[in-house]
């Protein structure tokens, strides 16, 4: 098949930040892949985007924690749409507890979901970035990889993993012209901090130097910038963008 568009695959792409991902690499031209978990969720939210003009925009619902299944994904992926040149992993879980009360399911979910998946995405897309000489991996981390935080050991552990990952693999790619870097979002206003107890999360707000959630629009237009190819001098870093909540 001829590729007519560029392919930006975005894992968690239904969610929150991954939603106002899609929609932003959408407008830049690209042919988006978005990935879901829910097919019924998911099949609705695609009709929003195609409504909202968005036409661009597909679903893919590959199991992001089964390493063959990610292979099988981006085949599939490839016959439809062409090589993915874009990978945005976006996918990410929360299950917040202490740790004296966390259990191994709710540690192995986290981590599963979280960082096994960035490493199956990788593997799946990177040997087709490397035959092409071009590609850009943007891994959504948290602020909490970077500070950890009081209730997510299982979550801080996997997000400051997503990193190292990051940082090695530019290593590995960077005279292909590959980058991968990583963006740490703070707190932005999705559902995920909705589940943190409101007097908590009230509290965090207030830590937050421009006393304000982060909204997925900011997030998506870092994305685009790391995925731009004018950015091919930005490799192996880390972007943090949080209100000024940490600065490491
Ligand atoms: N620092 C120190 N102590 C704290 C604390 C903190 N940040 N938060 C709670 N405590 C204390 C409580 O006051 C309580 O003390 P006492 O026992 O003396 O009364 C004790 O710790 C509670 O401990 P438990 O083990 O009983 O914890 P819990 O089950 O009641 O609740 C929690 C723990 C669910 C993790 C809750 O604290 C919480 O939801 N925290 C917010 C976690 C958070 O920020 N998650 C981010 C989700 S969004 C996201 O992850 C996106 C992103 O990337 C930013």
């Amino acid at each position: 098949m001829t590729q007519t568009a560029p392919v930006a695959w975005v894992t968690g792409g239904t969610g929150g930040i991954g939603s106002a991902i899609c929609r932003e690499l959408a407008s830049q031209g690209y042919q988006v892949i978005a990935g879901y978990r829910n097919k019924e969720k998911a099949e609705g939210w695609l009709a929003e985007q195609h409504a909202a003009g968005f036409e661009n925009i597909a679903l893919s619902g590959i199991e992001l924690d089964n390493f063959e299944a990610c292979q099988a994904g981006v085949n599939e992926i490839r016959e439809r749409f062409g090589s993915i040149s874009v990978l945005v992993n976006c996918a990410g879980i929360t299950r917040d507890t202490t740790l004296r009360k966390m259990s191994y399911e709710q540690w192995r979910e986290v981590i599963n979901c979280n960082l096994d998946s960035v490493f199956n995405t990788c593997r799946a897309v990177i040997n087709d970035m490397l035959e092409h000489k071009y590609g850009r991996i943007v891994n959504i981390s948290s602020i909490n990889g970077r500070k950890g935080q009081f209730g997510q050991v299982n979550y801080s552990a996997a997000k400051a993993g997503m990193h190292g990952l990051t940082m090695a693999l530019a290593q590995e790619t960077a005279t292909k012209n590959i980058t991968v870097n990583t963006l740490s979002p703070g707190y932005i206003a999705t559902d995920m901090i909705m589940k943190i107890p409101e007097e908590i999360r009230e509290s965090i707000r207030e830590a937050i130097p421009v006393k304000r959630y982060g909204t997925p629009e900011e997030i998506a237009r870092a994305v685009v910038f790391l995925a731009d190819e004018k950015s091919g001098f930005i490799t192996g870093a880390n972007l943090d963008i949080n209100g000024g909540q940490f600065m490491g």
